[in-house]
């Protein structure tokens, strides 16, 4: 239906606001490949948002390049750009005395369908976002859970199915619980529909959700970029290591049997793979997977028992984080 979505590179950027001593984002040159779910992550005042906003040109770089799709970004319409980024923030900022759909509706109206295709949209997107029945659409957002507020918001971001959502802190004042909810859809809409999305946040738990590639920041610079084992079982830095926990994590995973991450090995012959003793630890495993490994046979002497993955020690990862 729609072409690929689009990498977002970015060449040497900094930005110093006016009258600052340091520049908030100091050098970034980092390339998200197309359709990947990058997330940013860093401590209050790393240039998290700074660089987001750089993206969809809220923020122009003081020196350095965006590009998107391969199309330097300083030469596109910011109106024009912005249509293909949907722009998720923390106080979604509905417009209040709006309804739920009314809000949802703006994009739609603003690039001209009619009102058929428009309620046709609408009920779709909060169909997609999962907001409660029917009721709701007709609500203010001030009658709405601050999570309902995010969802709208998501909704509205959608709007024009976008190839590229940006989105800063979006859970950040959402309660646990539902914050857990609306990760999971997040993720869940992304497995749906190919978008490269840029997501920040300062909280670990919800980068090692959510991320294929993580993108760790300190002081204005990117400190490590890779996907969230790979840095897990490498960190980079002390400062990357201590910001992820990584010492209890790699520690915890080899306290672990590999049956705890065990798949079907499928139809596949497993014969000519490298493969592991079932009584291996995932530390074990991960070891040999990040050496290249795409997956591996689990064996107890000539019987398979099933195979092992980068991918499925991460389920079973986030799934004992969720426990503890
Ligand atoms: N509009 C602005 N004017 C001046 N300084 C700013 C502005 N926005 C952000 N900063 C400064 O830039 C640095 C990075 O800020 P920000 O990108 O918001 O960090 P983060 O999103 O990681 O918390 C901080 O030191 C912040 O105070
Ligand atoms: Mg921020």
């Amino acid at each position: 239906m729609s072409a690929s979505p689009p990498e977002i590179r970015f060449d040497d950027v900094v930005k110093t606001f006016g009258g600052a001593a340091r520049a908030a984002v100091n050098g970034v040159t980092l390339s998200i490949p197309g359709g990947t779910f990058a997330v940013i992550l860093g401590p209050s005042g790393c240039g998290k948002t700074t660089l987001l906003k750089t993206v969809n040109r809220l923020i122009e770089p003081s020196s350095g390049f965006i590009f998107v799709g391969g199309v330097d970004t300083a030469s596109v319409d910011p109106v024009r750009l912005r249509r293909g980024m949907g722009y998720v923030i923390q106080n979604v900022g509905l417009f209040p005395h709006m309804t739920v759909s009314e809000n949802i509706a703006t994009v739609p109206r603003l690039v001209g369908q009619d009102d058929a295709q428009i309620r046709r949209r609408v009920d779709e997107l909060i169909d997609v976002v999962h907001l409660p029945p029917a009721e709701y659409r007709e609500r203010r957002p001030r009658a709405l859970s601050g999570g309902q507020q995010q969802r709208v918001g998501l909704a509205r971001a959608l709007a024009a199915d976008p190839p590229i959502l940006l989105m800063d802190e979006p859970f950040g004042a959402v309660d646990a619980i539902e914050r857990t909810h609306l990760q999971d859809e997040v993720a869940a809409l992304h497995a749906q529909r190919a978008r490269t999305v840029l997501f920040v946040t300062h909280d670990v738990d919800e980068a090692f959700r959510l991320a294929d590639l993580l993108i760790v920041m300190r002081d204005g610079r990117v400190e490590q970029s890779a996907p969230p084992l790979a840095m897990l079982a490498r960190p980079a830095t002390a400062f990357v290591s201590d910001l992820i926990g990584a010492d209890d994590v790699v520690r915890r995973l080899r306290a672990i049997h590999v049956s705890a991450a065990l798949e079907p090995a499928g139809e596949t012959d497993a014969a000519d793979e490298p493969s592991v003793d079932s009584h291996a630890s995932l530390g074990d495993a991960l070891s040999l997977l990040l050496d290249g490994a795409a997956r591996l046979a689990v064996r107890d002497g000539a019987d398979l028992r099933g195979v092992i993955t980068v991918a499925g020690i991460l389920r079973a990862a986030r799934r004992g984080a969720t426990a503890s």
